[in-house]
C-alpha cells in the first residue's frame, strides 16, 4: 500500500512545478497561477449561486448574470494586487482598464465568465484568459505570450500554453492543479464538429461546408458554450468548431481580444489551427477592444476544408 502510494505520488506534477520545469519566465508562471486560483474562487461562486439571471445587459446588450460580474470584479481584484499586470480588458467592461503603475509586464484580457446563458441548465461554463506582452491593438501572434482556459464541469480542469505546449491540469480534492495531459497534440483530422449560428443565417459558402462535414460522418457536438465546445475538440484530439460570419453579423459573434485570440494560441500550440475562414486569427491586428470575428478553428484538415469552401 505504502509503496503504491509513492508511486503515484512521485508522478504527480502540480501546476507551479511544471511551468518552472518548462521554464516558464518567473513572473508569468507567478501570474498564471493566480489566475488559476482565481478559478477556484470563481467555481465557489458558481457552487453558491442561485442560477438565477440578474436582469441587467452588458455592454453588448446581452442579458447578464450577476456571475459574470462577480467572476470580472474577483478577477480584476487579484490581478491589481499581483504586480505583474498593468491592464486588464474584460468582456464585462467598455474599457480597458489600467490596474497596475504602468511599468509591470503583462496585460490580460479575460472573459472571466463563458457560457453564462448555461449556467441554469448545468451545463459546462469556463473563463478564458490571453496574456500579451506589448499593445493590446497588435496582432496576437506579436503580443501574445500566454493563454488558458478554465472549463467548470464535472471536474474543473485547466489548460494552458505559454508558448511551449498545451497542457492540462484537473484540480484535485486537496485544492492543487494536478498535470494530467502533457504536450497535448491534436490529430491532424477529427470526427466531431460544432457549428454555432443558425443554419438560415450562415452564408451559402458556409452551409455548404457544413454539408460536406455532414456528408463525411461528422458527429454534432455543440453546448452552446466555446469552453466546453473547443475543449471538446481538443480533449478528443480533433474536430472543429465555428462560429461563422452571418448573413446579418459579417464578423459573427465571438470577441477576438477574450474569446478568439486565447483559444487560437493554444490550439495552436496543441498542433491545431484557428483563422477566420482566410486569415489565421493570431495575424488579425485588433484596432477595437470588443471587435468580433467569424472562427474556424479545431485540427488541420477541417480548417483548410473551411478555407476551401469559403473561399471558391
Ligand atoms: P458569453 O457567455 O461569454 O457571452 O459567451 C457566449 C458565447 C460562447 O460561449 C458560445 O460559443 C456562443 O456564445 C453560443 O452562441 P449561440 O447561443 O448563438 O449558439
Ligand atoms: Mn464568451
Ligand atoms: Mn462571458
Amino acid at each position: 500500500m505504502a509503496e503504491g502510494m509513492n508511486d503515484l505520488t512521485k508522478h504527480v506534477v502540480d501546476l507551479r512545478r511544471h511551468m518552472w520545469l518548462d521554464g516558464v519566465e518567473v513572473e508569468l508562471r507567478r501570474l498564471i497561477w493566480q489566475i488559476a486560483v482565481v478559478g477556484k474562487y470563481i467555481s465557489a461562486r458558481i457552487h453558491e449561486s442561485n442560477r438565477k439571471l440578474a436582469g441587467f445587459k452588458n455592454i453588448y446588450g446581452e442579458e447578464q448574470l450577476a456571475l459574470d460580474r462577480i467572476s470580472d470584479e474577483i478577477l480584476k481584484n487579484k490581478l491589481q494586487h499581483s504586480g505583474f499586470v498593468s491592464q486588464y480588458a474584460s468582456e464585462e467592461r467598455d474599457d480597458i482598464v489600467t490596474i497596475g503603475k504602468g511599468t509591470e509586464s503583462y496585460i490580460v484580457t479575460a472573459d472571466p465568465l463563458d457560457g453564462s446563458s448555461l449556467v441554469d441548465t448545468n451545463l459546462a461554463i469556463g473563463t478564458i484568459i490571453g496574456i500579451h506582452k506589448k499593445s493590446l491593438f497588435d496582432c496576437g501572434r506579436n503580443s501574445m505570450v500566454a493563454a488558458l482556459y478554465i472549463t467548470y464541469g464535472p471536474l474543473i480542469t485547466m489548460i494552458y500554453s505559454a508558448g511551449k505546449g498545451a497542457h492540462e491540469f484537473v484540480l484535485d480534492r486537496e485544492g492543487e492543479y494536478v498535470l494530467s495531459e502533457e504536450n497535448i497534440r491534436l490529430k491532424g483530422k477529427g470526427s466531431i464538429f460544432s457549428p454555432g449560428g443558425l443554419r438560415k443565417d450562415w452564408t451559402d459558402n458556409h452551409l455548404k461546408f457544413i454539408d460536406a462535414l455532414e456528408r463525411d460522418g461528422y458527429k454534432l457536438r455543440y453546448s452552446g458554450g466555446f469552453v466546453p465546445d473547443i475543449n471538446q475538440v481538443i480533449i478528443k484530439r480533433g474536430g472543429l468548431f465555428t462560429y461563422p460570419a452571418l448573413k446579418e453579423s459579417p464578423q459573427g459573434k465571438l470577441r477576438l481580444l477574450f474569446e478568439l485570440q486565447p483559444m487560437a494560441f493554444i490550439i495552436e500550440q496543441a498542433g491545431g489551427m484557428a483563422t477566420d475562414g482566410k486569415t489565421d486569427i493570431l495575424s488579425l491586428e485588433i484596432t477595437t477592444v470588443n471587435q468580433r470575428s467569424p472562427i474556424y478553428i479545431g485540427s488541420a484538415a477541417e480548417v483548410k476544408m473551411a478555407g476551401e469552401f469559403l473561399n471558391q
